[in-house]
């Protein structure tokens, strides 16, 4: 599968979000990655769909709108008019997952679901025919820079596995503490869209940065 690399913008400069969206857009990026935390499902609190409509008007990329909130359903419909072109929800945060993820589909947008580190893969197994796109969850969420955790590494496997063996043709995302390191892990385990914040955004050269986590990454 092609390997896509999508910054997430949550470690970008806040005071001047339209510029970094640019910036990453110019320097290679795939698609911008954008963290929406509520400070209830998470411990902190980001962005809106203001700012995702504001940010829509200076670039083309695709939008990866990942929503680490309660009662996702409720702001799905803003989201997507705000101008998301995928949309990932948490498994823990659906009482009806397989009900939201229609309604995602239904805005004429791509429908992921994501999984928080120790939750396990069979959340997803009755609706992996029905989604775009599954993120396995490499950090806890909720901070951008933290420590890439080992274990799901096998979780990533796993889910290639399952995948290949159904047949399906979805993306497999990670987010949290990549880097050209572990980029090299996750890709080699199945993992084809590569989220990374702190790392791209700390780099002087953005587009070497982003060139350099295509090279490292396993196909
Ligand atoms: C964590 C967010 C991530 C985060 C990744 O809750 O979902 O997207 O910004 O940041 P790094 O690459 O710095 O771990
Ligand atoms: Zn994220």
């Amino acid at each position: 599968m092609l390997i896509k690399i999508a910054p997430s913008i949550l470690s970008a400069d806040f005071s001047k979000l339209g510029e970094e969206v640019l910036r990453i857009e110019k320097a290679g990026a795939d698609l911008v990655h954008i963290d929406v935390m509520d400070g209830h499902f998470v411990p902190n609190i980001t962005i809106g769909p203001p700012v995702v409509k504001s940010l829509k008007k200076v670039s083309k990329l695709p939008f990866d709108v990942h929503l680490m909130i309660e009662n996702p359903d409720m702001y799905i419909e803003s989201f997507a008019d705000a101008g998301a072109d995928i949309i990932s929800v948490h498994a823990e945060a659906c009482r009806h997952l397989h009900r939201t993820i229609q309604k995602i589909k239904q805005l004429g947008i791509k429908a992921a679901v994501a999984l928080n580190p120790a939750t396990p893969l069979c959340a997803v197994e009755w609706v992996m025919e029905d989604v775009d796109m599954i993120l396995l969850m490499t950090v806890n969420p909720g901070f951008g820079g933290q420590k890439y955790i080992n274990g799901v590494t096998r979780k990533i496997e796993e889910l290639e596995r399952i995948v290949e063996s159904r047949g399906l043709n979805i993306d497999i995302e990670v987010d949290g503490g990549i880097d050209t390191e572990t980029v090299q892990y996750v890709t080699k385990a199945g993992a084809n869209v590569i989220v990374s914040g702190s790392t791209i955004f700390a780099a002087e050269d953005t587009a070497k940065i982003i060139q350099e986590l295509r090279m490292n990454s396993y196909r």
